[in-house]
This record gives structure tokens, sequence and C-alpha cells, in this order.
């Protein structure tokens, strides 16, 4: 059947319709796409423009608290920070910021606004961020405590310096000396204290690079909670990493061998062993800890409080123990293998037993060996003459 001119000239129609169209949204698409790419991209509002009105010194805001909020950004500290080193945008932390006047900022306190402008870390450090996520310091924040720690708390955005070398990623030594203080912010007491202890003493007052800081006992964005079973079981393992290393301890003439010493005494073979049945239950038994302080640890031969001196030690063990007596420390040989001078007795009934018990078996042997050869051999010989 052929078409009628008239349906013909419809399809025509139809055809230039719908190729009219197709272009007509082609270029509306390329149009819009091209305005998109024009219009200013936030990355291109320079350091410039914004101190231009933020370097001024007594630019600030009054908030609802009543707390002043200065909004004076120092330029020359920036510079010298290592998001200035590495040409990080002012906009690039503070997108909303990009147009004048800036849209509203609603926030209470100062604190607010800490919690609302720190969350543009996780842009760029997202490990970090995800660690936190699981760190002692979050849990307290859920559960509502607001002044547990952000990274804001511990990095001042405008002003931190690099922490880590670039290549091998090592934190740097000048930063390893300012970390408790970091801490102190928050845990100014626990600061106090271990200031005073021969690791926080030799760290302040000495640059001592050897002795741990919080975050080598604590860890950093991960921190866990100390009061935990498994955080005390493990404690042993914790000081042992320094104190069995021979690079670090020779120095300081201390022995390494308290990690092993202890793991042999009745108090370190019950904890070890404990572990592997009930890593989930916190062990009654010392660790190093309870002996030795946690942030307070002193030089064992501290002229007050050392635990050399008996006396001073006794009163560690009767947390445990209630009833010992002045002499009741002399039941365990300390951190010693026994020699003639430490521990003496033990030392002599040792090697009494090590001479005394291969020479009655070797002497039993001996006899027994030669007792055969009468009876059996020498009778043999004789039956057969
Ligand atoms: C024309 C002056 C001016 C410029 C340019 C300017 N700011 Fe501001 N900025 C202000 C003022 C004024 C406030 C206080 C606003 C208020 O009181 O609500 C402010 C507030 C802020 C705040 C506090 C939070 C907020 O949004 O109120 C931040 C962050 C900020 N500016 C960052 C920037 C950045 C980043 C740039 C550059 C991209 C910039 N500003 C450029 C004047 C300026
Ligand atoms: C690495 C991200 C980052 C960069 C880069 C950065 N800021 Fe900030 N800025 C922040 C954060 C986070 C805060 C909130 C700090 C706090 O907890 O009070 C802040 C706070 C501010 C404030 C409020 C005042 C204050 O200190 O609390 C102003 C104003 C501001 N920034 C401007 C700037 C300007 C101008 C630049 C560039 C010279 C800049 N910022 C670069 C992250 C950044
Ligand atoms: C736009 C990306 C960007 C944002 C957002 C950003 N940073 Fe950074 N930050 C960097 C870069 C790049 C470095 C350089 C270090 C590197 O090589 O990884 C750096 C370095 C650091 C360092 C030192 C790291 C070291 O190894 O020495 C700290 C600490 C830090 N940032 C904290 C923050 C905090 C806290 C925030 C949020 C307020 C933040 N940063 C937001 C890009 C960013
Ligand atoms: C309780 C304090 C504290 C908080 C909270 C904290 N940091 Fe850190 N951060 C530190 C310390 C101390 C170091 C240096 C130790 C190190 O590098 O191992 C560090 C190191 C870093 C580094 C260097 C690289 C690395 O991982 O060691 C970056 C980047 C960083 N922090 C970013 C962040 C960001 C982003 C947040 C928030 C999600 C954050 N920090 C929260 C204390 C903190
Ligand atoms: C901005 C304040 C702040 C800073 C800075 C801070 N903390 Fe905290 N920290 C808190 C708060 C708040 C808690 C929750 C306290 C609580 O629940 O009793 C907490 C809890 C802890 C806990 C667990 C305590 C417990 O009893 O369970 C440890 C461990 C800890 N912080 C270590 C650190 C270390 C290490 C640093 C430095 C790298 C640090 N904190 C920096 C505020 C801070
Ligand atoms: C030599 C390892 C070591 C160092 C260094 C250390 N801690 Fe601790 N910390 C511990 C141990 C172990 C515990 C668990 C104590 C317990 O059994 O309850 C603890 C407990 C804590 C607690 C929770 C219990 C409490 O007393 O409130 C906080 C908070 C804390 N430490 C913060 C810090 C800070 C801040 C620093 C640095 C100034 C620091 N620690 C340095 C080993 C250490
Ligand atoms: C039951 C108590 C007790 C426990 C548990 C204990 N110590 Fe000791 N530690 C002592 C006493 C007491 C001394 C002092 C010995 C002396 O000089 O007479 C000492 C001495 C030391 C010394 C000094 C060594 C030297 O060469 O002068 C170090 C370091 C030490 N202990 C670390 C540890 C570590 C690490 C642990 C855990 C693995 C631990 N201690 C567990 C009681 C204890
Ligand atoms: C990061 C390494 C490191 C860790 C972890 C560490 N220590 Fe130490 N500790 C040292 C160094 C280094 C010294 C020597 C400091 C000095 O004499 O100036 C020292 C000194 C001591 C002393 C003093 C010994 C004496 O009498 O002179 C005791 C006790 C001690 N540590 C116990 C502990 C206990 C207990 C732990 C675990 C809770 C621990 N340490 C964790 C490095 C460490
Ligand atoms: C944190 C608690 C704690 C501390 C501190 C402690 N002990 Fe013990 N000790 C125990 C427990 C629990 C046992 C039981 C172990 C078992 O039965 O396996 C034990 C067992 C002993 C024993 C074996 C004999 C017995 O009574 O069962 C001696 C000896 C001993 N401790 C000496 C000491 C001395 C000396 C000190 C101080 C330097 C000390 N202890 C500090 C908890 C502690």
């Amino acid at each position: 059947m052929r078409r009628s001119p008239q349906s013909l000239r419809m399809d025509r129609r139809l055809l230039i319709l719908t190729v009219g169209l197709f272009l007509l949204i082609t270029v509306l698409v390329v149009l819009t796409a091209g305005s998109a790419g024009a219009a200013p991209s936030f990355q291109e509002v320079s350091n410039d423009t914004c101190l231009s009105c933020h370097s001024q010194p007594d630019l600030s805001r009054t908030l609802p608290s009543g707390e002043i909020w200065s909004l004076f950004v120092d330029e020359s500290h920036f510079g010298e920070a290592v998001h200035g080193q590495e040409e990080i945008a002012c906009v690039e932390c503070h997108e909303r910021n990009a147009v004048f006047p800036h849209p509203e900022f609603v926030v209470a306190d100062l604190r607010g606004v800490s919690l609302q402008l720190y969350q543009t870390c996780q842009k760029c450090h997202a490990e970090q961020y995800s660690s936190v996520l699981d760190s002692v310091h979050q849990r307290a924040f859920a559960a509502g405590n607001f002044e547990a720690a952000v990274c804001t708390d511990c990095h001042n955005p405008h002003t931190q310096k690099r922490l880590t070398d670039e290549t091998t990623g090592d934190i740097l030594p000048e930063a390893r000396l300012h970390i408790p203080e970091t801490c102190a912010r928050c845990h100014n007491a626990i600061y106090e204290t271990y200031h005073e202890s021969i690791h926080g003493a030799a760290l302040t007052d000495e640059d001592n690079r050897d002795v741990p800081t919080c975050i080598d006992c604590h860890g950093v964005h991960d921190i866990q909670d100390p009061g935990t079973a498994q955080f005390r079981n493990d404690t042993p393992l914790l000081c042992a990493r320094c104190h069995t290393d021979p690079a670090v301890m020779d120095k300081y003439g201390l022995s390494t061998d308290v990690y092993d010493t202890y793991v042999t005494d009745f108090h370190g073979t019950t904890v070890a062993l404990f572990e592997k049945v009930h890593p989930d239950l916190p062990t009654n038994k010392a660790v190093c800890t309870d002996c030795h302080g946690i942030h307070d640890i002193k030089s064992v031969n501290d002229p007050e409080v050392g635990i050399a001196l008996k006396e001073n030690l006794l009163i560690k063990c009767q947390r445990c123990h209630p009833d010992a007596t002045v002499n009741f420390p002399d039941s365990w040989m300390s951190h010693y293998i026994a020699s003639p001078i430490k521990h003496p007795l033990v030392y002599y009934v040792n090697l009494f037993y090590k001479i005394f018990i291969p020479a009655v078996l070797g002497g039993m042997t001996v006899y027994v060996l030669t007792d055969v050869y009468r009876r059996f051999i020498a009778r043999g010989k004789g039956e057969a003459h």
C-alpha cells in the first residue's frame, strides 16, 4: 500500500521537530555546563582576599554565650604552619566562606565553633579521622562529654607545624618533646605527675627521646580505655618494649632482664598463664605498675620513694597481701637471678642441688652398673670356666 503525500509531509515535519528539539537540548546542556565552568570556583578565592579582612586584629564577634570570638588570623603564623607550607588555600577548609558577606553562621559558644569547624579535617585526613572514631575520646563525646578531644584540640589548623618526617613518616624529635603538653590541656593532673616521674623528667628536663611520652603507652588517634582487663594484662609487654632492648637500656645501666625475671616469678607466671585462659578478665596478680607506679614511676633508688628500699616496697605488697610484715618482700627475689651476692641462700641451695643431684644420680648409676657387671658378666665368665 502506498502512503499519501499528506502523511509523508507529516512524517517530515515530525522528523524536523525531533531533530530540532534534540539540537535545542544539546545546546542547552552544553551552555549550562559551560556557564558552570565559567563561574568562579571556590578554589579561586585567594588567601589575600580572605586576609584583607581577617588580618585585622580587632575583627571579632560576640557569641550568644557572651564569649568574644576573635576572627583574626595571623598571616605569618599561617605561613610557617604545615598547611601554609603545603599551600592549602583558606577556602579549601572554609568552603562556605567563599562568598561575602558570608552566609550566617549559627553557633552558641566557642566550643560549638570547634565542634562545627573541625569536621573539615576528614576531607584530607580520612585515615586519622576514622581512627579517632574508635577512640576513648570519641566514645566520651558520644556519651555527651563535649570536652573530649577533637582534632582541633590537639592541632590548631592555622599554626600546626609538621609533626612527622616527610620521607620516613617517623615522628620528628622536636614534635615528640611537646606531646605531653598537648594532653596536659585537659589531663593536667596526670601531666604534673608524669612530669615529676623518671620518664617525664627525662623528657622535659633533659630532652631525652628514649623515654615514653603519653602516646607510647596510650596510642594517639585510637586511644583505648586503660581501665580494661586487656590493657592491664598487657602492661608487662608495654614496658618490655623498651626495658628489654639493650640498645636503649645499656645507656642508663639498667637491666634488660626485668621482663624475663618477672615472667618467671610466681606473679608473672600466673599473669602470663591467666592471660591465655582469661584474656577478658583483669589479673589480680601484680603487674609492673603495681610495684613501680604508673605516671609516677621513680628510680628504684629514689631516696624517698624508691622501691629498692624494703619499707617502700612493703607498702606496695600490702595492697594485695594486707598481712605482709616487714620481711615479707624477702620472700621474693625481685628481678634478680640468684647469685652469690644477691639472694645467696637461693643461689647456694640451687647450686647444691645442681651438684648434689647429678652426683647422687651419677653415683647410683655407677653402683648399679658395677653391680650388674659383678653379678652377670663376671659370674657368666666364672661359669664358662
Ligand atoms: C569583606 C571582609 C571579609 C572577607 C573578604 C572574608 N571575610 Fe570571613 N568574615 C568576615 C566577617 C565580618 C565575619 C564575621 C561574620 C559575622 O559576624 O557573622 C567573618 C567570619 C568568618 C569566619 C567565621 C565563621 C563564619 O562563617 O562566620 C570564617 C571561618 C571566615 N570568615 C573565613 C573567611 C575566609 C576563608 C575568607 C576567604 C575565602 C574570608 N573569611 C573572607 C569578613 C570577611
Ligand atoms: C586546614 C584547614 C584550615 C585552613 C587551611 C584554614 N583554616 Fe581557618 N579554621 C579552620 C578550623 C578547623 C577552624 C576552627 C578552629 C577552632 O576550633 O576554633 C578555623 C577557624 C577560622 C576562623 C575563626 C577564628 C578562629 O581562629 O577560630 C577564621 C576567621 C579562619 N579560620 C580563617 C581562615 C583564613 C583566613 C585562612 C587562610 C589564611 C584559614 N582560615 C585557613 C581550618 C582551616
Ligand atoms: C585540603 C586538604 C586538607 C585539609 C582539609 C586538612 N589538611 Fe591537614 N594537611 C594537609 C596536607 C596536604 C598536609 C601535609 C602533610 C602530608 O604530607 O600529608 C597536612 C598536614 C597536617 C598535619 C601534619 C602532618 C604531619 O605528618 O606532620 C596535621 C597535624 C594536620 N594536617 C591536621 C589537620 C587538621 C586537624 C585538619 C582539620 C582542621 C586538617 N589537617 C585539614 C591537607 C589538609
Ligand atoms: C588527643 C590529641 C589528638 C587528637 C584528638 C588528634 N590528634 Fe592528630 N596527632 C596527635 C599527636 C600527638 C600526633 C603526633 C604523633 C604521631 O605522629 O604519631 C598526631 C599526628 C597527626 C598527624 C600526622 C600523621 C600521623 O598520623 O601521625 C595527622 C595528619 C593528624 N594527627 C591529624 C589529625 C586529625 C585529622 C584529627 C581528627 C580526626 C586528629 N589528628 C586528632 C594528637 C591528636
Ligand atoms: C580537649 C581536652 C582533651 C585533650 C586535649 C586530651 N584529652 Fe584525653 N580525655 C578527655 C576527656 C573529656 C576524656 C573523658 C574523660 C572521662 O570519661 O572520664 C578523656 C579520656 C582519656 C582517656 C581515658 C580515660 C579513662 O578514664 O577512661 C585517656 C587514656 C586519654 N584521655 C588520654 C589522652 C592523651 C594521651 C591525650 C594527648 C595525646 C589526651 N587524652 C588529650 C579530654 C582530652
Ligand atoms: C609508661 C606508660 C604510660 C605513660 C608514659 C603514660 N601513661 Fe597514662 N596510663 C598508663 C597505664 C598503665 C594506665 C592504666 C592505669 C590503671 O591501671 O588504671 C594509664 C591510665 C591513664 C588514664 C586513665 C586513668 C586515670 O588515671 O585517670 C589517663 C587519662 C592517662 N593515663 C593519660 C595519660 C597522659 C595524659 C599521659 C602523658 C602526660 C600518660 N597517660 C602517660 C600508662 C602510661
Ligand atoms: C612485685 C613487684 C615488682 C614487679 C611486679 C615488677 N618490679 Fe621491677 N623492680 C621491683 C623492685 C623491688 C626493684 C628494685 C630491685 C633492687 O634494686 O633491689 C625493681 C627494679 C626494676 C628496674 C630497675 C632495674 C635496674 O637495673 O636497676 C626496672 C627497669 C624495673 N624493675 C622494671 C620492671 C618491669 C618492666 C616490670 C614488669 C615486666 C617490673 N619491673 C615488675 C619490683 C617489681
Ligand atoms: C619508650 C620506652 C620506655 C617504655 C615504654 C617504658 N620505659 Fe621505663 N624507662 C625508659 C628509659 C629510657 C628509662 C631511663 C630514664 C633515665 O634514667 O633517665 C626508664 C626508666 C625506668 C625506671 C627507673 C629505673 C631506675 O631505677 O633507674 C623504671 C622503674 C621504669 N622505667 C619502669 C617502667 C615501667 C613499669 C614501664 C611500663 C609501664 C616502662 N618503664 C615503660 C624507657 C621506657
Ligand atoms: C596486685 C596485687 C599484688 C601485689 C601488689 C603483690 N602481690 Fe604477691 N601475689 C598476688 C596474688 C593474687 C598471689 C597469688 C598467686 C597465686 O596463687 O597464683 C600472689 C602470690 C605471692 C606469693 C606466693 C605465696 C603466696 O602467698 O601465695 C609471694 C611470695 C608474693 N606474692 C610476694 C609478693 C611481694 C613480695 C610483693 C611486693 C613486692 C607482692 N607479692 C605484691 C598479688 C599481688
